[in-house]
């Protein structure tokens, strides 16, 4: 990204809030060198915006990455941080254009919970609300013996091979899981095994472009890896152009096209909403699943995403156009920001010539505006 910014004239460095020096304003900087490809370390005064690819940590790291947004929030941000699973989800409830997308999901407080989702729905998802790269999920699906059958992956990612047990023994089963203490949704499941067993699902990027705009970028497919009820690259799943999977998964072209063209249409307002609920944003990557039928479930919306699966996917000019638009966008702010000030320097030259005029001033006075 970095050495892609320098061919658009940008210049770019890495920091941490660590980098940080508060009292002299200025961050020791990490600056990359693409003629030898070496990276080293120089104060620097602070950017004209700051691109936040900083994720929820427990660590005190994440201390000092609070404290640095609040400290510095009056500066020009590409992104803010977006907030959990569960606050997303209710944000997006509250629009009838994405309820029919999103699978009934419940913030889990007692086994309760669990019972009554269980009864609605033959298959569920437990998700951490702030979760990420398929890790503490467990999928829970009711058989038509009456059994359950549950397997998952561990907080450290590692596969929880399937076990199949009664309801009798579901809750001393799902009380070693800390659900109420790590905070977990209860979400329906959608089925997603393709005649291979592997589970699958898309990931779509969704940036802002050089006109300031909600755009797709890109949608690619994934496979989980064997045994995985996830498909998250970073737990081995692979990456595949959308088109085949869903071909082979719906098997009508028609049907194909116009669920595509959803997707994206649904993706592109997604974003487009979030960020006017929240703050600014300027990419997300949304989790979507497309059931046998063609709908289109959104599974989660990610603030921070990764860029490989396009790669993976052997998509290169939507992994290099994923790399740039940040980039162009970067620039149309800017842009953006210079022109705002400019405005706003002719207003109080104006107001100013009009108060030296000797004009009555109520004029002068209502073109001073102190907000802006
Ligand atoms: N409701 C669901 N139905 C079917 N599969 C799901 C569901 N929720 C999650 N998954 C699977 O688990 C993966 C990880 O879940 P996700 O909600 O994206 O959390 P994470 O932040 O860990 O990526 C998804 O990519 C999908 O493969
Ligand atoms: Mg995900």
């Amino acid at each position: 990204m970095i050495a892609a910014g320098l061919k658009l004239g940008l210049e770019m460095f890495v920091f941490t809030p660590q980098d940080v020096d508060y009292r002299q304003h200025r961050i020791h900087a990490l600056f990359y060198n693409t003629e030898t490809k070496t990276w080293s370390r120089k104060w620097t005064k602070f950017p004209h915006m700051i691109f936040d690819r900083c994720r929820i940590q427990r660590s005190r790291r994440f201390e000092q990455l609070k404290r640095f947004r609040s400290v510095y929030g009056h500066l020009t941000f590409l992104n803010r941080p977006l907030r959990n699973k569960w606050t997303v989800y209710r944000t997006l409830q509250k629009d009838e254009r994405f309820r029919p997308h999103l699978p009934a999901t419940r913030f889990y407080e007692s086994m309760r919970d669990v019972n009554e989702m269980l009864k609605k729905y033959p298959l569920l998802y437990l998700k951490p609300i702030n979760g990420t790269g398929g890790r503490g999920i467990l999928r829970i699906e009711r058989k038509s013996d009456g059994t359950l059958l549950i397997q998952g992956r561990d907080r450290n990612r590692r596969i929880i091979r399937p076990q199949r047990i009664s309801y009798t023994v579901l809750h001393a089963r799902l009380s070693t899981w800390n659900l109420k203490e790590q905070k977990y949704l209860v979400q329906q499941g959608i089925h997603l095994k393709l005649p291979n067993g592997r589970v699958h699902d898309y990931r779509m990027l969704v940036q802002k472009n050089g006109a300031g705009e909600w755009e797709m970028t890109g949608c690619a497919g994934r496979v989980g890896s064997r045994g995985s009820i996830t498909s998250n690259l970073h737990g081995g799943g692979k990456a595949v152009p959308m088109r085949t999977l869903l071909l082979k998964w719906i098997g009508d072209e028609a049907l194909a096209d116009s669920v595509q063209q959803q997707a994206k249409e649904l993706g592109e307002e997604i974003a487009a909403y979030l960020e006017k609920s929240y703050n600014e944003l300027c990419e997300l990557a949304l989790d979507l699943a497309i059931d046998r039928q063609g709908r289109i479930w959104l599974l989660e919306v990610n603030p921070k995403p990764a860029r490989e699966v396009f790669a993976k996917a052997g998509e290169k000019e939507t992994y290099r156009k994923a790399i740039i638009r940040p980039l162009e966008y970067a620039l149309w702010v800017y842009q953006e920001n210079r022109n705002r000030k400019r405005k706003r320097r002719q207003q109080s030259n104006k107001s100013a010539f009009l108060v030296d005029d000797g004009n009555d001033s109520t004029e002068a006075d209502a073109n001073v505006n102190p907000e802006r």
